[in-house]
């Protein structure tokens, strides 16, 4: 039988005067990969940070795990991972010493912690890496890190904020096949966002498209594509609700992206 991980009802968050996320409601059921795609500023981000608790929500609430959001957020820490769209650990440390830090943020108790962290860094095919400092780590190896720190005390939902961002094909591929394997062995949910239409098609059960703080369409990608003609690919379905290309002009995608980071600063 299933159940909802994560419900949402009428969530909104507005910065100043503007909408960034505009009483978005919808559902994803346990054990399933839930895709929020659309173009850069759509709301993605803003999404993920207030179901994460970290920012306030302007009305509107969530349920995480039958919990919430607005009056249990510490019960909904403990049941998340979250790997944010920034960069997120640390590179004066070495990977094992990034994981030691999570394993205190999450309250791992000292006799279990060294086993999660070796179980972690074998998952996800770092442990000869473990004691080299994150500055000398690839790309896809600080990624397969944040994740190993975001799993690290097995929680029941996964939000991933781009986690295959500016990753190689083949370090992409690396990257999904362990995040499938821990989903099937853990049956955890999953929330994510990428801009690559092929990889949210592959891997998500369902995935809602935001455009301008709202949920524009939501259903199966199967279903989407039927909606736009018999041949069309998610990268159409993207053009028809959204009504922009997938691949903005460079330009306005750095603008956007510099924009949101130097908010973050
Ligand atoms: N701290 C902030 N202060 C003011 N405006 C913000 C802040 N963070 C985000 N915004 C604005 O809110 C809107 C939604 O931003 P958000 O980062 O959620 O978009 P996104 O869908 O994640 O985009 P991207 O695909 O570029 O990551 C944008 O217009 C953005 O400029
Ligand atoms: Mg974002």
């Amino acid at each position: 039988m299933s159940s909802t991980a994560i419900e949402t009802f009428d969530l909104t968050r507005y910065y100043n005067t503007i909408p960034a996320v505009d009483k978005i409601s919808f559902q994803v059921q346990a054990g399933t990969v839930f895709g929020l795609l659309g173009p850069n500023g759509a709301g993605k981000s803003t999404t993920i940070k207030m179901l994460t608790t970290l920012l306030p929500v302007t009305s509107g609430t969530a349920s995480i795990m039958g919990y919430d959001l607005v009056h249990d957020p510490a019960m909904i820490r403990q049941r998340i991972g979250y790997v944010p769209q920034l960069l997120s650990a640390d590179g004066d440390l070495t990977g094992y010493e990034n994981l030691v830090l999570s394993a205190k943020l999450y309250g791992l108790s000292r006799s279990s912690q060294s086993q999660r962290i070796r179980e972690v860094l074998e998952f996800m095919g770092l442990e000869a890496y473990a004691h080299r400092l994150v500055s000398q780590y690839s790309g896809g190896m600080i990624r397969k890190l944040e994740i190993a720190q975001g799993v690290l005390h097995n929680p029941a939902i996964l939000f991933l904020d781009e986690p295959t961002i500016g990753l190689d094909p083949m370090a992409r591929k690396t990257l999904w096949e362990r995040i499938q394997e821990w989903r099937k062995n853990f049956k955890t949910t999953i929330l994510l966002t990428t801009h690559d239409m092929d990889e949210a098609d592959r891997l998500c059960d369902v995935v809602a498209f935001m455009h301008l703080g709202k949920i524009v369409v939501l259903d199966t990608p199967a279903k989407l594509k039927a909606t736009v003609g018999p041949h069309a690919n998610l990268d159409d379905v993207f053009m028809r609700y959204t009504g922009t290309s997938v691949n903005p002009s460079e330009y306005q995608n750095v603008k956007q992206t510099r924009r949101t980071i130097s908010h973050l600063d």
